[in-house]
């Protein structure tokens, strides 16, 4: 143990002492004057790199769960689609098989018995359609084919002169054939009729009661 002989050299003896902590403790953070790399600085490195590392992790994390959920959603509507197809596909073949003719984004059926306006309509409805609307002239043409007086679903049943369709729509493009509607005779002609087949304008208006062949439609579109 060494022995001071007084104060001022014990003073001396702990300045040098500090110095020489003051010198260990900067040395634990820092690179020395000729850069070797000194154990505080490894540490501050290895944090950062670790920082960088889970900044990508996350990054990556984010990317996945992105695309994770944009699968799931397009198999969703994939599923949906495909579900949707099914059903169209299985009514093409239903109405197909059933003997309907499709036209222009509809199927049409052509009755083969008569019967008055409503139980016409009736039928058709239970067929999943209604009676014909014909809103083209290509639809229109298109009955003419068929050479016979065929009930369509157009009525003035509701409010006398004022045509509506069975869809509730009003009439704006008619095919009247000259001189109709005409409530012949002062009868209640309400219900119309493909009628006159070798004129573009075929159509009649006919007693409700009367019994005529009809035609359905049924909307369709894949
Ligand atoms: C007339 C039509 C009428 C029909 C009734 C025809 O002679 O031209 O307007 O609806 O008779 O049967
Ligand atoms: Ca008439």
């Amino acid at each position: 143990m060494a022995i001071y002989e007084n104060a001022s050299e014990i003073t001396v003896k702990m300045m040098n002492l500090s110095d020489a902590s003051a010198r260990t403790a900067a040395s634990k953070s820092h690179s020395d004057e000729d850069g070797t790399t000194v154990p505080g600085g490894k540490l501050l490195r290895h944090v950062a790199v670790s920082f960088c590392l889970l900044c990508v992790l996350q990054v990556a994390l984010n990317i996945s769960l992105r695309l994770a959920l944009c699968i799931e959603e397009n198999y969703k509507t994939l599923t949906e689609e495909r579900d949707e197809l099914k059903r169209k596909l299985s009514n093409f073949a239903h109405y197909s098989n059933q003997g309907w003719v499709y036209f222009s984004s509809s199927f049409y059926y052509i009755s083969s018995i008569k019967e008055t306006w409503q139980d016409s309509r009736d039928d058709c409805v239970r067929r999943g359609a209604d009676l014909m609307i014909i809103n083209s002239e290509e639809e229109q043409e298109f009955t003419r084919k068929y050479r016979q007086i065929m009930w369509i679903g157009l009525t003035d049943r509701e409010t006398e002169e004022v045509w509506k369709w069975v869809d509730g729509t009003l009439l704006t493009t008619s095919f009247w054939h000259s001189g109709e509607p005409n409530n012949y005779e002062g009868t209640n002609e309400d219900c119309v009729a493909v009628n006159y087949h070798d004129y573009k304008n075929s159509w009649n208006d006919l007693e409700c009661v009367i019994k005529n062949f009809w035609i359905c439609e049924k909307k369709m579109t894949l």
